[in-house]
């Protein structure tokens, strides 16, 4: 009997490639290393943690989480909503096992979560689950306003006790308030991007060349 047919997994997604892996990582734990030296983001830690911290080190902060993967549909084996519903559409079993390229166009930091947001192509969107958006909705009420494929992201860390899922909710928290008409206040122009603050301790750079991410849609039964 197929595994398919037994059980269901986890969760789909892409799965980064090896070697592209190690390349997000080193360009992620860069810009942790420069954000927290500069004076703008001292000066808004009280916003960042609530302890009375003078200095904190966002490379031990955030705890670095498994293979490097943008979750599409979280199956939880099967008892999460519209599980089955996704693992049957044609188009997943279509491309189950096919080769992507991702297109990673922002990192983020929030005092949660450290992530990068996934600017999904057309190909891409037709393996997002309809209701990814919604789903945030009782946490971010604006997700429901934002377009398909807003969510996607892939965790690059989580501070001590939050759990992965909370990154997709961060990022959705900073695109509604760009949604909104909130530019974030201009920080400052790194190497990899700019850099603007959301209040909070939200943090987002948008790189400047968005890094090309190649992955293979997968699932993992862990
Ligand atoms: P994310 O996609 O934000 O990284 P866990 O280790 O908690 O079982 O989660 C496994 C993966 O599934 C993680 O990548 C996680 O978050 C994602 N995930 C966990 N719970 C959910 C959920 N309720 N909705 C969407 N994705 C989830």
């Amino acid at each position: 009997v197929p595994l398919e047919e037994t059980s269901l997994p986890l969760f789909f997604g892409w799965f980064l490639l090896p070697g592209i892996q190690d390349k997000v990582r080193c360009t992620s734990m860069d810009f942790l290393k420069t954000l927290d030296t500069l004076e703008a983001f001292k000066k808004h830690l009280p916003d960042f943690t609530v302890e009375a911290e003078k200095e904190v080190d966002l490379e031990q902060y955030f705890q670095a989480n498994g293979a490097l993967h943008c979750t599409t549909k979280f199956c939880d084996y099967g008892k999460a909503e519209g599980a089955k519903e996704y693992a049957d559409k044609p188009i997943v079993k279509e491309l189950y096992g096919s080769a992507f390229e991702l297109s990673l166009s922002a990192l983020f930091v929030t005092p949660r979560t450290v992530g990068a947001r996934v600017s999904l192509s057309e190909d891409q969107l037709t393996l997002w689950p309809a209701d990814a958006e919604k789903e945030a909705v009782p946490l971010v009420p604006a997700a429901a306003t934002l377009p398909a494929g807003s969510r996607a992201h892939i965790t690059l860390g989580c501070a001590e006790g939050v759990e992965p899922q909370q990154t997709g909710f961060d990022l959705l928290e900073i695109l509604a308030l760009q949604q909104e008409g909130q530019e974030g206040e201009l920080v400052e122009e790194m190497e990899l991007g700019s850099l603007a603050y959301y209040g909070k301790g939200r943090w987002l750079l948008s790189l400047r060349e968005p890094v090309s991410a190649q992955a293979c849609f997968s699932s993992l039964y862990g």
